[in-house]
């Protein structure tokens, strides 16, 4: 039996692109209700998204269906504190009590995000993460947050993916607030890190029980073949800051090993970001690691034109990330032989064509076939010794997907935005039967 006995399996969501009812009981705009229009398509938001908000207790029947173990879901700031700081919005709290003890009573373990993307609009217009009170701001929502799920939750998740939500937000303009300055990343490095580090203590303090985590993401490299020297080399590029703030070890170094890469330097312009004081913040202790894994990320191969996880042909999603079971394995090995953390799957899953068929069902082999290849490279690296303590698979339903809007389809289950009505896919119920064997039928 290779899964652990208490394997968390799981799927994942988060509040901005799930929720919808973003007027609704007192909360107020994100980032990504201001400025969304322009950048996605139809300019689509999440104003609607799959109605979460008013569809609780029938999602979480939903989760209970398909045997979910565990549900990692974000908490949206802007109903929790609807200007980001100052008043506190007793309704945006009571449905997150509401949604862990519904959990509870369903035996599924809560694993709450503190922060994915939905910043107030507000705070944006002070600057968002390049203000330096940010981490301040961050520091006092999250006691509130923690001061009322503590007593029903277990597992706490800072960030999602800083990558994102600072490297391709603040440089590059992919995500809101959709700019482009590199000039930002030295003091939105700087802020997110601190208030990371704010999070932790606050998490500690209020809730000593909690295992805290963090869910980055970042480019994996993966080997050409499987010489010690090729396995050297990907591990080497996927911890050398070679995307910029995408990059895997500009956010997970500095948090476990209180360093930075040169390459990370040198892009910021500094030749050190913190001092001693702020470098014990930023390192405080956290308990796992959380990573989100879709896709290898190529090398170049000389004399051809495609990098090393593609060729003529090549599998791909529907959003066209490369189909590459082994990323999620060298993940595992590359994050947990240098960091030494406990790993938590946070996000792995596929964009797919899905749609309503005649049948009335959602056929889905495809994620099927992705899920499965994924589990069993992550099955090889547990074979092997590694510790991972969960799989929460993206996502939970179908959502909105940022900057792509509503075209792609991530789900287990199939929302139809029209009328709201959940249909569970063919891989939901393939899912259940993994969890059900803990993973002995892959
Ligand atoms: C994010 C999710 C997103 C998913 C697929 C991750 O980057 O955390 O919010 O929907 O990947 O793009």
């Amino acid at each position: 039996m290779t899964f652990p006995t208490h394997f968390m399996w799981g799927a994942a969501t988060a509040s901005y692109q799930i929720e919808g009812a973003i007027h609704q009981d007192g909360r107020k705009d994100c980032i990504w209700d201001k400025l969304a229009k322009g950048h996605v398509p139809f300019d689509e938001t999440g104003e609607i998204a799959c109605d979460h908000y008013n569809h609780l207790e029938e999602d979480v029947a939903l989760l209970k269906q398909i045997g979910l173990k565990a549900y990692r879901f974000s908490i949206a700031w802007p109903r929790i504190i609807p200007n980001g700081t100052g008043n506190i919005n007793q309704k945006g709290l009571d449905f997150y009590l509401k949604l862990v003890k519904l959990l509870k009573e369903a035996n599924i373990e809560p694993m709450v995000t503190l922060y994915h993307w939905d910043l107030p609009y507000d705070l944006f217009l002070q600057g968002g993460w390049k203000n330096e009170n940010s981490p301040l701001w961050f520091e006092s929502y999250v006691r509130v947050v923690v001061n009322a799920l503590a007593p029903y939750v277990k597992y706490f998740i800072t960030f999602n993916e800083p990558n994102c939500f600072i490297g391709i937000s603040y440089e590059g303009a992919e995500h809101a607030p959709f700019l482009n300055e590199p000039s930002s990343l030295l003091p939105c490095t700087r802020n997110v890190l601190l208030a990371h580090g704010r999070a932790v203590h606050v998490i500690r303090e209020l809730a000593p029980h909690a295992q805290i985590g963090y869910a980055p993401t970042g480019a994996i490299y993966t080997p050409t073949d499987n010489s010690k020297d090729a396995i050297d080399s990907a591990r080497d590029l996927t911890f050398s800051s070679t995307r910029s703030a995408f990059s895997t070890d500009w956010w997970i170094d500095p948090v476990i090993l209180g360093s930075f890469h040169q390459n990370a330097l040198a892009k910021m312009g500094v030749t050190e970001v913190f001092t001693k004081d702020e470098w014990a913040l930023v390192t405080s202790k956290i308990d796992f690691l959380g990573f989100n894994v879709y896709q290898s990320t190529g090398q170049e191969v000389a004399g051809s034109k495609y990098p090393s996880n593609r060729y003529c042909g090549s599998p791909v999603t529907a959003m066209d990330w490369t189909i590459t079971p082994e990323s999620i394995y060298y993940a595992v090995k590359f994050l947990q032989d240098r960091y030494h953390l406990p790993i938590l799957i946070t996000e792995n899953g596929m964009a797919n064509t899905d749609f309503l068929m005649l049948d009335g069902k959602v056929h889905d082999p495809q994620r099927i076939d992705f899920m499965h290849r994924y589990l069993l490279a992550l099955e090889k690296a547990i074979d092997e010794g590694y510790d991972v303590i969960g799989y929460t698979y993206w996502s939970l339903m179908d959502n909105y997907e940022w900057a792509c809007g509503y075209k792609y389809r991530f789900g287990l289950i199939y929302v139809d935005y029209q009328t709201q009505k959940r249909t569970l896919k063919d891989s939901a119920n393939w899912y259940k039967e993994v969890i059900a064997t803990n993973g002995q039928n892959l």
